[in-house]
């Protein structure tokens, strides 16, 4: 599907008022920016692992020190208060929580979070925090990791530790971050941790995470004692198709990316076409009875992570492959199981950022659109959007990130388009607050809205962030 621009459709808004209500915020992740990555009994991660395996990671940075957040965590606070962000959204390092296999308890990881939450709450601002954000115990992927029930057993465990220990303050509980990446990149194409290229294990590692996400949310309502909203955030494809068998390779990659999750988390049932799609690969006896059930908790607000645009279409299996699947990177496995040798990603139209994603606010208007016709009772939050240019530091040490900044106002434009169309959008958070380790790629892509010096990791507010603070200030998407 293309459409037909006219000038109003640049989404470059102005004078559009968000409602009172709609939270602003900012986004980060453990891993990418809390760096002291042995200290106070942290041990590693499959990232820390994976980054340190020589040809995984640009330039062979690792997270060791990433944004050093974890010493500098008040100067961080400050800076999300002179932005005046209403919420942050961040991760907690499992590895911190639960160091061994022992399954002991490691208090000094849960009393940095708490004085993260503490010193949140202080300046006024919500905490946001999802529970897992990729930095998945080294011990445990030892085990089998997301292809072993036995992990949504320790992630359940996990959940009731972070409940008990922040449940009481806690605005918003976010159980998983794009499951889609942790599944399909992790095991199955092997462009992120830990880099496995197992179709099979690929939608098994899919269901212990829907799983885990279910148990999870049953121990964090059993142990918070605050009232925090419940969710999880999911990163859709939104697909364009080109050629004849457009619908189907539409409908394909559909099912394997989105309807894979939305489909147990929301309907209770994996879909149909999604199991028929991948029977040569697996028949999904790793799905036992009651699991959907546990499965579809309800949630609060559904989290919505937006980038870019998709465009597919079958492959005719004679012609070179095109798997330009715009996200992270090939790795020589497959991110599509069962649907790889049929569907192939064509290039997108620009222009792109320095990801190479394709800038199309209007595929965020459009996917909040579809999931409120699609979940009409589920509210929606925009839990990451933003975009990495090479950024050049002024003379005067500023950073004129023009580009940013009319990425931000075009997404935010297509937001308040879609609330317009009567979508329950609540928030949104840019992604993200600061500079930091792009997974795969290393230091080399920055998407802060805060500059981070890597000599010397001082903290530079961009402009895009002096932009979105008036955003916030006034409530109003100006040019
Ligand atoms: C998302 C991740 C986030 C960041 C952005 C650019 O897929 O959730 O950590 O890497 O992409």
């Amino acid at each position: 599907m293309t459409s037909l621009l006219t000038p109003r459709d640049d989404y470059r808004g102005s004078g559009l008022v968000f409602p009172d209500g709609f939270t602003f915020g900012s986004a980060t992740a453990s891993y990418q920016i809390e760096g002291a990555a042995a200290e106070d009994g942290r041990t590693p991660s499959i990232w820390d692992t994976f980054s340190k395996t020589p040809g995984r990671v640009w330039n062979g940075d690792t997270g060791d020190v990433a944004c050093d957040h974890y010493h500098r965590v008040d100067e961080d606070l400050d800076l999300m208060s002179d932005l005046g962000l209403e919420a942050y959204r961040f991760s907690i390092a499992w590895p911190r929580i639960v160091p061994a296999a022992s399954g002991e308890v490691n208090q000094a990881g849960i009393d940095f979070y708490s004085r993260l939450v503490d010193g949140l709450l202080e300046r006024g601002i919500r905490p946001v925090a999802t529970l897992y954000h990729w930095d998945l115990p080294q011990y445990l992927e030892d085990a089998g990791g997301w292809t072993s029930r036995a992990t949504t057993d320790a992630f359940e465990r996990y959940a009731e530790i972070m409940g008990t220990a922040l449940g009481d303050r806690v605005h918003t509980w976010t159980t998983l971050n794009e499951p889609w990446c942790s599944a399909y990149l992790g095991y199955g194409q092997g462009g992120h941790a830990p880099g496995r290229h197992e179709p099979a294990s690929a939608l098994s590692a899919v269901h212990h995470l829907n799983l885990a996400h279910g148990r999870a949310l049953q121990a964090l309502r059993a142990t918070s004692t605050g009232d925090p909203d419940y969710s999880v955030t999911l990163n859709f494809h939104v697909l364009r198709g080109q050629g004849d068998g457009a619908a189907e390779a539409m409908r394909r990659i559909d099912a394997l990316a989105n309807r894979a999750f939305t489909g147990p988390m929301l309907r209770g049932e994996y879909p149909a076409d999604l199991l028929e799609d991948t029977a040569s690969v697996t028949d999904w006896g790793f799905v036992q009875d009651g699991d959907l059930a546990t499965i579809a908790q309800p949630i609060d607000v559904l989290g919505v992570n937006y980038y870019s645009t998709a465009t597919v279409r079958l492959w005719d299996g004679v012609s070179p492959k095109q798997q330009n699947d715009g996200h992270k990177g090939a790795a020589g496995g497959t991110a599509w199981p069962g649907s790889d040798q049929l569907v192939e990603f064509v290039e997108q139209p620009g222009p792109y950022t320095a990801m190479g994603w394709n800038i199309a606010p209007e595929g965020l208007e459009e996917l909040l659109v579809s999931l409120s016709e699609q979940f009409p009772e589920q509210a929606l939050m925009v839990t990451e959007n933003g975009a990495a240019f090479e950024d050049e530091v002024a003379a005067d040490g500023a950073v004129h990130d023009v580009e940013r900044t009319d990425y931000l106002r075009r997404h935010f434009t297509a937001a308040h388009r879609a609330i317009e169309r009567g979508v329950d959008l609540r928030g949104y958070f840019v992604w993200s607050l600061l500079d930091n380790f792009e997974w795969g790629y290393g230091y080399a892509k920055r998407f802060g809205i805060v500059r981070v010096d890597f000599d010397d990791l001082a903290r530079t507010v961009k402009d895009s962030g002096l932009w979105y603070r008036e955003l916030i200030r006034t409530r109003t998407v100006e040019g």
